[in-house]
């Protein structure tokens, strides 16, 4: 079996630089370019030492000279669109990570996907604990009439709540079919998060944090929680390499993990 070709996009940012490490070491596969806005040189060392690609911040010319069968890109949703516009003319699959993309972008991205005749995933989480988790909420929202989410993540981190606690909240409201009932709220009601469908969403940030949520599911007499925690950015990668394998035997847009994975 031939190994598939595969430039990254975004590899000198936190998550290209996983995305190389996690190639050089994945069987069938080979990294063979990158590109980003910082690349001061023409190669970039692979960090298990085997060598050099070539590295460019004209993604074009990366996808002319080192011919990938797939471009994976953790870069901004500024910089996303254009590149997926000129990797689709090359023909080149894509597994994208960047999140922030809007409904019309993925639209987008299906039209180009489809009219090129390439692969596209698109995966706003690539944790496949994560999608589990939104899996199991979704399944348990059926059954118990109270729902709260708490999410903890990085001081850094820009927004709050989290996409995926939106997308959980939203995911479990839709699985449930009728709404969540509320706790009487009094005096309070400001303290008791972000309102979504009915469930209160409690963002947190703290230094020492990456990424954490808890599903909170409360009936008479029990509770139920399920919880995520990403303890580092390697829990992205098997997700990643999944998708590398799937875009190539597909045409068009396939979104979410989940439906990588037939949940
Ligand atoms: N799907 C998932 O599971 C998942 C998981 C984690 C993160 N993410 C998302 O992945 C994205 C990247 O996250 P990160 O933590 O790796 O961010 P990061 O460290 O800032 O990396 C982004 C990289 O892309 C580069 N870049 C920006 N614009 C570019 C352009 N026009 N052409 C080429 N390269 C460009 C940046 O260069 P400069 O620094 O020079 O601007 C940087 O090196 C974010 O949207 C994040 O939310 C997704």
């Amino acid at each position: 079996m031939n190994s598939i070709r595969v430039a990254v996009h975004g590899a000198s940012g936190r998550m290209g630089q996983e995305v190389v490490n996690a190639l050089c070491h994945e069987p069938n596969m080979q990294i063979v370019g990158a590109v980003d806005l910082k690349a001061a040189e023409d190669y970039l060392p692979l960090p298990d030492g085997s060598g050099t690609v070539p590295f460019s911040s004209n993604l074009d010319y990366i996808l002319t000279a080192c011919q990938p069968d797939v471009l994976v890109d953790f870069t901004t949703a500024q910089a996303t669109m254009p590149a997926v516009r000129i990797t689709t003319e090359h023909g080149v699959n894509l597994v994208i990570g960047t999140t922030g993309l809007t409904a019309d972008d993925i639209n987008e991205i299906d039209r180009l996907a489809e009219a090129h005749q390439v692969g596209a995933v698109v995966a706003p989480n690539f944790a496949l604990g994560a999608v589990l988790m939104m899996h199991l909420a979704k399944v348990a929202a059926k059954y118990l009439d109270f729902a709260e989410i708490i999410e903890l993540h990085h001081h850094l981190k820009a927004d709050s709540p989290s996409g995926t606690a939106l997308s959980t909240a939203k995911a479990m409201a839709s699985a449930r079919g009728k709404p969540f009932s509320t706790p009487q709220q009094g005096k309070t009601s400001d303290s008791r998060g972000e309102q979504v469908e009915g469930i209160a969403i409690h963002s947190v940030r703290l230094p020492g944090l990456l990424a954490h949520q808890e599903v909170l599911l409360g009936g008479a007499g029990q509770t139920l929680s399920i919880r995520h925690d990403t303890i580092s950015r390697e829990c992205y990668m098997p997700g990643v390499m999944l998708a590398i394998k799937e875009v190539v035997e597909h045409k068009g847009l396939i979104y979410g993990l989940d439906t990588l994975l037939g949940l």
